[in-house]
């Protein structure tokens, strides 16, 4: 069983995530979209909310696991048994800290390999961090994200009830 994790952050998903994960999903027996569950980052979305679109927008795709983890990253992947990470780079302005992850990665756990996909050009430009900064000023997102993520984006910045300070 050739099993594979494809961590992040993924607040939210986006077309970019979409896409490396529908690529590797031919490549690998399993492949688990892992939620990183990061103390320190205050993110939009919960884990909850983000594990719960991820599994929406990965149903066609039955080899596809979703889950979150807690802790370093190499820990999970050597209690999931997988030996490869999956990380998609969009530039070289991504190279450098992706690289230094791998080696880190590779150190703590020597059985594990990070492979990186290219993005498709079409997805270069899109991040998480855009997306939501493009949706919270009124922007449209369309196309760049999956439909489900658009209207969750829609409903967090524009349908907030009285007395929601989220
Ligand atoms: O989507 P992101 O924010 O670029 O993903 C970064 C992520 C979650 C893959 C990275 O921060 C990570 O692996 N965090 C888990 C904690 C860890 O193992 N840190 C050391 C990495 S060398």
């Amino acid at each position: 069983m050739k099993i594979a994790v494809y961590p992040g952050s993924f607040d939210p998903i986006t077309n970019g995530h979409l896409d490396i994960v529908e690529r590797s999903s031919e490549m690998f027996d399993t492949i688990i979209i892992a939620v990183f569950a990061n103390p320190r980052k205050e993110p939009l979305l919960t884990v909850e909310e983000r594990l719960d679109l991820i599994r929406e927008v990965t149903r066609h795709l039955p080899n596809v696991q979703v889950d979150s983890f807690e802790g370093l990253l190499s820990d999970y992947a050597r209690q999931r048994s997988a030996k490869v990470i999956i990380r998609g780079l969009r530039a070289v302005s991504d190279f450098e800290y992706e690289f230094q992850m791998s080696l880190m990665n590779k150190k703590l756990n020597p059985n594990v390999e990070t492979i990186f996909m290219t993005s498709s050009s079409k997805n270069i430009y899109v991040s998480s961090t855009i997306i939501k900064e493009v949706s919270a000023l009124g922007g449209a997102v369309s196309g760049l994200v999956p439909r489900a993520v658009e209207n969750r984006l829609v409903e967090k910045f524009y349908h907030r009830k009285d007395g929601d300070n989220e």
